[in-house]
């Protein structure tokens, strides 16, 4: 809690600095730090075009220290926008989630916001179920808690382009915003077009004798911290090892970090996020594009020298100086098709002006449809398409503000329980690795690391990696006799080994065990069903009750998880119906959503309920947490 006499002065400074002005705040919740960029951009932009805005920046999660704070201050917003971004199976940014919960789900407040005129843009993908969420219930939300809503919220998507969302949002927006901080003797803005700064860190270069003994420390435990994506904390891989059998074209790892003595914990069913690092191969290529030295000893930072801020770049992605090859290897998305606001800071930098003419073009309202071809659906990796425009070279502070993203930690579902493995973090990892249009071969960031990491089983000098854990509500019923089925082909295996080794360890100390049903899909015994012997363990033991698989490419029919679900179709009615939970995990997109399609079957005809009673039947599962997804 912030001492008083701090609280105090802030305050006392906001009021100085309103003197005259209007207050704007503009909040956002980012997890990849897109919305935190389209925050700041936003901000920016307000700045510049209305002389009586005060505008403010605000990561929610630092907004109020806790939850009793929100309603006191919300109270003297007058102004605010929400950049907030949708994740998983609809749910909010780790930095938004305690304010969404605290906002969305108390309902005395009744409408109180009246003072207070708002825009909300959200950052989704179609793809997903549950497109915008976020954005969707924030926006009503403020709407009927009593605030007005200056503009209709944007529904920024992912899948297509997202810039040219919230381009078109902004567009909307100007005519409000001039209605209400335009003075009427301003006559410049308007007519006056205005133009983004290319964010930018200023860069310091270290003599190479600043010896560093670079991150280490930074990563380490340290007794009193407790971890998270911002303060992840250095693990070694203990265990490294390929699922798939020889026969398979493919690879799946499974790899065990060590966090003994760290003092992380976990429960069964969580995440754990890793932060791996770029290929030598791709980290030498960017050096070689950015015509920088990989040894070059370097620092950024967001502020002047006289200590005043940068405007809009973002928090430096490293505390301390750091070698451009270690930047490179941790902190650049290197690998993703550059946005349009990269092709802007390339196109500054060009020297060639024909590249920098066409590097502007695709960022351009006309180069929409190349943009969307040449790179997006082309999947041009950032180094592609640096490698096209050789004459582009950004000094590093562009380069790490306004061209690389920050490379962003992978998550994966942890595939043990700590009651079996207390000091042992288990992941289980499809790689990522395949042709692109370009002939590219794409090879996953994250997995390829996992796939070459060196485990302290073979080598002292084994891999490590910065990671936390990320708490999920995908949980084990309380009481272990409650019957559950387990849906989760693939790597959706992931979670429910862990809930088997949770179980094992329960029954061994006596517990009674309920029925457990789990439906696994893969291509091929003989290729891909991982952890076959483990899990046919389990059903020795009792503690999975029927192990039903479906092998895709075996015969001359696809057979998938959810056919087999029909098959058992009056099983699984009998089990949900009296209690038992059911329990979802793998990809969103494809999977899920069929999975999702033929419970709403089974549910329909076991039920014999009508198409409505149907949907709220398993709405009310989801809301009672008897069904839950962990899906990607
Ligand atoms: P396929 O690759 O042969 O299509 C794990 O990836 C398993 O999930 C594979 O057997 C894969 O089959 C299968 N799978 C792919 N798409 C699916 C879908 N929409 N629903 C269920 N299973 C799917």
């Amino acid at each position: 809690v912030l001492p008083k006499s701090l609280a105090v002065k802030d305050e006392d400074d906001e009021a100085e600095a309103l003197a005259g002005k209007s207050k704007v705040t503009v909040f956002y919740g980012t997890q990849t730090g897109t919305a935190e960029g389209f925050a700041k951009a936003l901000a920016e932009e307000i700045k510049a075009r209305y002389e009586k805005a005060a505008v403010k920046v605000v990561d929610l999660d630092d907004y109020a220290m806790d939850d009793d704070q929100y309603e006191e201050k919300l109270k003297k917003e007058t102004l605010a926008f929400f950049m907030v971004a949708t994740y998983g199976d609809g749910e909010p940014t780790d930095n938004a989630a305690r304010f969404y919960k605290w906002f969305t789900e108390e309902s005395e407040r009744g409408v109180w916001l009246q003072q207070l005129t708002y825009g909300v843009f959200g950052l989704g993908n179609r793809q997903y179920e549950h497109f915008n969420k976020i954005a969707k219930v924030l926006d009503e939300q403020l709407s009927e808690q009593g605030a007005k809503r200056l503009i209709p919220v944007g529904l920024g998507d992912d899948d297509q382009c997202i810039e040219d969302d919230f381009t078109a949002w902004r567009e909307l927006l100007w005519p409000e915003l001039d209605q209400l901080l335009r003075d009427e003797d301003d006559v410049s803005g308007g007519s006056t077009p205005y133009t983004a700064a290319i964010p930018e860190y200023r860069v310091v270069i270290h003599d190479a004798s600043f010896a560093t003994s670079e991150d280490k420390s930074s990563y380490l435990a340290n007794g009193n911290t407790s971890f998270d994506i911002h303060h992840p904390c250095r693990v070694n891989v203990a265990v490294q090892k390929e699922l798939h059998k020889t026969e398979s074209d493919r690879s799946c790892i499974h790899l065990e970090f060590d966090i003994s003595g760290t003092g992380i914990t976990y429960e069964t069913g969580d995440h754990v996020g890793v932060y791996a690092e770029n290929s030598d191969e791709s980290v030498e290529e960017a050096g070689k594009l950015l015509g920088q030295p990989l040894d070059l000893l370097f620092s950024v930072h967001n502020d002047n020298e006289d200590g005043t801020p940068l405007g809009s770049s973002l928090q430096p992605p490293f505390p301390g100086p750091c070698t451009l090859r270690s930047a490179l290897a941790r902190y650049a998305d290197l690998l993703n098709p550059p946005r349009k606001a990269a092709l802007i800071a390339l196109a500054a930098h060009a020297r060639e002006p024909s590249e920098a003419e066409r590097l502007k073009f695709l960022a351009s309202p006309q180069g929409k449809d190349e943009y969307s071809q040449w790179v997006v659906a082309s999947q041009r990796s950032l180094l592609e398409v640096m490698a096209e425009f050789p004459s582009a070279k950004p000094p590093l502070g562009v380069f790490f503000a306004a061209v690389a993203p920050r490379l962003q930690p992978r998550y994966y579902s942890i595939s043990s329980s700590p009651r079996f493995a207390s000091n042992r973090v288990h992941v289980t990892c499809a790689l990522v690795y395949g042709p692109t249009p370009t002939g590219r071969i794409h090879k996953g960031v994250c997995s390829t690391w996992m796939k070459n990491a060196i485990p302290l089983e073979k080598s002292s000098g084994c891999s490590w990696a910065p990671v936390f854990i990320r708490t999920s509500n995908f949980k084990l019923p309380s009481d272990p006799s409650i019957p559950i089925i387990m849906v989760g082909p693939g790597t959706g295996l992931a979670p429910f080994r862990g809930f088997l080794q949770e179980r094992m360890a329960l029954k061994v100390d006596g517990a009674q065990l309920g029925p457990a049903l789990l439906f696994f899909g893969c291509r091929n015994r003989r290729m891909d069903f991982i952890y076959e012997d483990e899990l046919n363990n389990f059903v020795e033991q009792g503690v999975i009750s029927e192990l039903i698989v479906a092998f895709s490419r075996e015969g001359p029919q696809k057979e998938y998880v959810q056919h087999k679900m029909v098959d058992k179709a009056a099983q699984i009615w009998s089990i949900i119906s009296h209690g038992g939970y059911l329990y979802l995990c793998g990809d969103a997109k494809g999977m899920a959503r069929d999975v999702h399609r033929t419970l709403h079957t089974i549910v329909q005809e076991q039920g014999n309920l009508d198409s409505s009673k149907t949907e709220s039947t398993v709405k009310k599962l989801q809301m009672d947490g008897r069904y839950l997804r962990d899906v990607w």
